[in-house]
């Protein structure tokens, strides 16, 4: 794991967009795992930008997961995760929705889209850059506090900080739904390159829970620290707990 300090949440935008166009340029047919949420959302547009310029790499042959699903929306409710990251990033790249997957709530049943969802992410032949987020909680994709380091994709029920922290999108905290779809903390780990994304001085105390406290069940970013190429791009107020 390494921790990489930038100047300012810009420029962990444009490196993480280096990172994704480099991965993108080398290898065409590249599997990006998408977060959603605010924080990547500069280096999405910073993606879209340079697409839009020409600049960028073909995103021809790129195909996407996302981290996790609400389970309970309608179908297409923009605020899902599939019409949000359709939104914010795959649609303007010109990714079309037939090589964007995430974990699908409404399908053949939920009892089973856990293991549908790993099947699907091993016959892609794995995520090669995870972008990820991180919880004021320290949580990864939605595994909260307590999930098993070895987790994979299943249900899980969300905690009220999560439902609070994410009521923002949806105008109460009334309307944000219980349950979601998530990868587990042993698939985020299976990625080959992991791109943890931290800005602000809210994700302070979590960055340093994860990269320099104890690899523990109740930080679980704290999971970077097992891989072998992880990193942690922070910008100066999400670094300030840092030794
Ligand atoms: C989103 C996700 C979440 C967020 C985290 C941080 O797909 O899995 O773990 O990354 O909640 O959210 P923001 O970036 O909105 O602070």
């Amino acid at each position: 794991m390494e921790v990489v300090p930038r100047g300012s949440a810009e420029d962990v935008a444009a490196l993480a967009a280096d990172t994704i166009e480099a991965a993108v340029r080398a290898r065409p047919a590249t599997v990006l795992g998408l977060a959603t949420g605010s924080t990547p959302l500069l280096t999405y547009q910073e993606l879209i930008r340079r697409h839009r310029a020409g600049a960028g790499p073909s995103y021809d042959e790129v195909r996407c997961f996302t981290l996790d699903e609400y389970v309970g929306l309608p179908p297409g409710h923009p605020e899902s995760y599939r019409a949000t990251i359709a939104r914010e990033l795959t649609d303007p790249l010109g990714i079309p929705p037939e090589r964007v997957q995430g974990p699908d709530p409404d399908g053949a049943g939920l009892p089973t889209a856990g293991e549908r969802y790993e099947a699907a992410l091993v016959a892609a032949g794995g995520v090669d850059v995870q972008v990820l987020g991180i919880g004021t909680d320290g949580h990864l994709a939605f595994n909260e506090p307590g999930s098993s380091l070895a987790s994979l994709t299943r249900l899980k029920t969300l905690t009220e900080q999560t439902r609070q922290d994410n009521a923002r999108f949806f105008g109460s905290v009334d309307a944000v739904p219980r349950h979601v779809l998530t990868q587990g903390l042993g698939t985020i780990l299976r990625a080959r390159h992991l791109l943890l994304l931290a800005t602000g001085a809210a994700k302070a105390e979590a960055v340093a829970a994860a990269v320099e406290g104890p690899l523990s069940a109740s930080c679980p970013a704290s999971v970077v620290q097992l891989h072998p190429h992880a990193s942690v791009l922070v910008d100066p107020e999400a670094a300030t707990g840092l030794a």
